[in-house]
C-alpha cells in the first residue's frame, strides 16, 4: 500500500506571535495561551501533552500525558515512576513536553529536567481522584508484559473487593513528576509557511527571548 499525502495541506492564519506581543516571562505567556485555547471551547482535552524522554535503549520515545498543574516552578504530570518512562526520567531527567492545539495553529515546545514530586503532594492528587482511577493506578504494572485483559480485570475485582470500603492508598511507585523548564518554544502557524518562533532560553526570571526561523 502506497498513500500519498502531499496534497494535504493548511493555511494557517489566525493569529501571530511577536516578540513585542510576547510576555517576557515564558510561564506567563504559556498561561495566556493555555487559557484562550480553553476559553475557545474547541480543544477537547487541552491539558495532553506528548513528553518525550530518552529510554535505556538510548532512542527517544514520546507518549501522551495529561498535564495536571503548572506554576512558576514548572509543569506536573502523574504517572507510574516504574513504567518505561519512569525509568527512562530516573535514568536521563532531560525530558521534552510538547503541545499542539491545532484549532488555534499553535505548538508550544518545552525542554526541562523532571524530578520527583514530593510524597505529599502525589498523596494530595492521588486522594482527589475518581476511585476507579485510583484503582487502575493499583492494578496495572504499566509497560510491562501481561498475558491478557482477563490480568487486568481479575486483578481489579480482587481489589474493588479488598478496597471496598476502605481508603485505597497511593501505591509508592505512582506519583507526579515536576518538569522545571529550561527552553521554551511557542509556534504560531502564519500564511505561506511564515510561521511565528519565539523561543525563550534561561531559568526563573532570566529569560532570554529570541525568533527563530520558520
Ligand atoms: C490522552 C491521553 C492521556 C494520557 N495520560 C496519561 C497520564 O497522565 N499518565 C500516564 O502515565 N499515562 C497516560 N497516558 C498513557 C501514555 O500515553 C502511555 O501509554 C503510558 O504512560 C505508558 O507509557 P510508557 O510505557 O512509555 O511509560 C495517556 C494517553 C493518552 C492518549
Amino acid at each position: 500500500m502506497s498513500e500519498n499525502l502531499g496534497d494535504y495541506r493548511k493555511s494557517y492564519h489566525k493569529a501571530s506571535l511577536t516578540l513585542q506581543e510576547s510576555d517576557s516571562d515564558p510561564i506567563i505567556q504559556f498561561d495566556r495561551w493555555f487559557k484562550e485555547v480553553e476559553s475557545s471551547d474547541s480543544v477537547e482535552e487541552v491539558n495532553a501533552m506528548t513528553l518525550a524522554t530518552v529510554g535505556l535503549d538510548g532512542f527517544p520515545k514520546s507518549r501522551v500525558v495529561l498535564l495536571k498543574d503548572y506554576n512558576a516552578q514548572g509543569f506536573t504530570f502523574y504517572t507510574n515512576y516504574n513504567s518505561e518512562k519512569g525509568k527512562a526520567i530516573a535514568a536521563n531527567p532531560h525530558i521534552c513536553i510538547s503541545f499542539f492545539w491545532p484549532e488555534l495553529e499553535r505548538q508550544v515546545i518545552i525542554k526541562g529536567q523532571a524530578r520527583k514530586v514530593s510524597e505529599k503532594q502525589s498523596n494530595t492528587y492521588f486522594q482527589a481522584r475518581p476511585k476507579g482511577s485510583q484503582l487502575g493506578a493499583l492494578v496495572s504494572p504499566q509497560s510491562e508484559i501481561i498475558p491478557d485483559r482477563e490480568f487486568l480485570e481479575n486483578r481489579l475485582l480482587v481489589l474493588e473487593n479488598e478496597y471496598n470500603d476502605k481508603e485505597i492508598p497511593r501505591p509508592e511507585h505512582w506519583g507526579g513528576f515536576l518538569v522545571a523548564p529550561h527552553e521554551f518554544e511557542f509556534w504560531q502557524g502564519r500564511p505561506n509557511r511564515l510561521h511565528d518562533r519565539i523561543r525563550y532560553t534561561g531559568h526563573k526570571n532570566q529569560w532570554k527571548r529570541e525568533r527563530l526561523a520558520p
